[in-house]
């Protein structure tokens, strides 16, 4: 037991699974422009710090118009697993043994590039991660919920091909007026097939999404969910059913749906009961990897050893490895000393 602020070491050695992080929003500038010159893509921005100088979101669209608009310059197989190597690096050097990545394929599709290409390049680097340091990951395939039903069943159809490397499916994108309910037949689709399901809800939209998610997506965790907090019977029912939410504290910040840190509901849902995790979203937009959305955490709300130890054990409880990958994992939390 230690008394005292947790160190950023111990918070960054701490073992954790991160549950919510989109490949394409680990794409940071300096890669993008390397990237750019290699394929032949112009750059709205001329320099890195031009197009760093554009971080400064007023809410989710604002940031989504930057993101679908950088990752026009992942075009090839060698580009994603390039993208998804160098975040597994500074996942790995932040305490992450075991990640569940979500990746946008209507959004690369739409531009030409064969879904295969995504996935095998992913997978490519996340083969090379387990080889060279033992980490463990999976793909969640995400419907964009503000492109066309029709769209997110292709997506699908193309992802129930490549059940070696997809393990589940998640909804994101602009959140307000795409209610869940309009994916009901996808998810159904989806979990007939036997993939894990999980949605984002309540980041900027109501409480009643989070409801819809649950009820007729019938997800197994819930993604950011924090206006969950506006509704008692919604947190009583999350903590009672041990619904995993995936939070994302400096997401919450830029995005503007908590401006301050401080105001952030996670140990007020954690305090209440509910399976609360900590993860990073978007961390080359965002100011952040997993372990420094923890140390953000211990800053503005302060941590505890308990509570640390609690969070990093129910983001590999609520993970979807498996029951030998779990044991290990929670036995190496167990050796963790801050
Ligand atoms: N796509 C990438 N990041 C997202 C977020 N935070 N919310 C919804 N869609 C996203
Ligand atoms: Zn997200």
């Amino acid at each position: 037991m230690t008394t005292g602020a947790l160190t950023d070491e111990a918070l960054l050695a701490l073992p954790k699974a991160e549950l919510h992080l989109h490949i394409e929003g680990t794409l940071e500038p300096e890669l993008a422009f390397e990237l750019a010159a290699r394929n032949g893509v112009d750059m709205p921005y001329a320099t890195v710090e031009e197009l760093s100088a554009q971080y400064d979101f007023d809410d989710l669209q604002s940031f989504l118009d930057l993101y679908y608009a950088t990752m026009a310059v992942l075009l090839t197989r060698g580009d994603f697993a390039e993208l998804t190597r160098r975040y597994l690096r500074r996942a790995h050097a932040q305490g992450v043994r075991h990640v569940e990545l979500f990746f946008d394929p209507q959004a690369h599709t739409a531009r030409g590039v064969a879904f295969d290409d995504v996935v095998d390049g992913i997978g490519d680097a996340l083969d090379e991660a387990e080889r060279d340091f033992g980490m463990s990951g999976a793909l969640i395939l995400c419907f964009l919920r503000d492109q066309p039903v029709a769209s997110a069943d292709e997506a699908l159809t193309a992802g129930l091909a490549r059940m070696d490397r997809i393990i589940g499916v998640g909804l994101d994108s602009a959140e307000v007026g795409y209610p869940p309910s309009l994916f009901e037949s996808v998810y159904a689709r989806a979990r007939a097939a036997g993939l894990h399901s999980v949605a984002h809800a309540g980041e900027e939209g109501p409480p009643a999404y989070v409801w819809e998610a649950l009820d007729l997506l019938h997800v197994e965790r819930i993604d950011h969910g924090i206006r969950s907090i506006e509704d008692a019977e919604l947190v009583a029912r999350l903590a009672e059913e041990r619904i995993p939410l995936t939070v994302c504290p400096l997401s919450n910040v830029r995005l503007q749906a908590t401006p301050d840190l401080r105001d952030h509901p996670l140990l007020r849902l954690d305090a209440a009961g509910v399976a609360v995790t900590v993860n990073s979203d978007d961390p080359a937009y965002f100011g952040g990897y997993a372990g420094q959305n923890f140390t953000a955490v211990r800053d503005a709300l302060g941590l505890t050893e308990e509570q640390a130890r609690r969070l990093a054990r129910t983001s590999i409880e609520g993970s979807f490895a498996s029951p030998e990958r779990k044991r290990a994992l929670l036995a190496e939390l167990e050796g963790w000393r801050p």
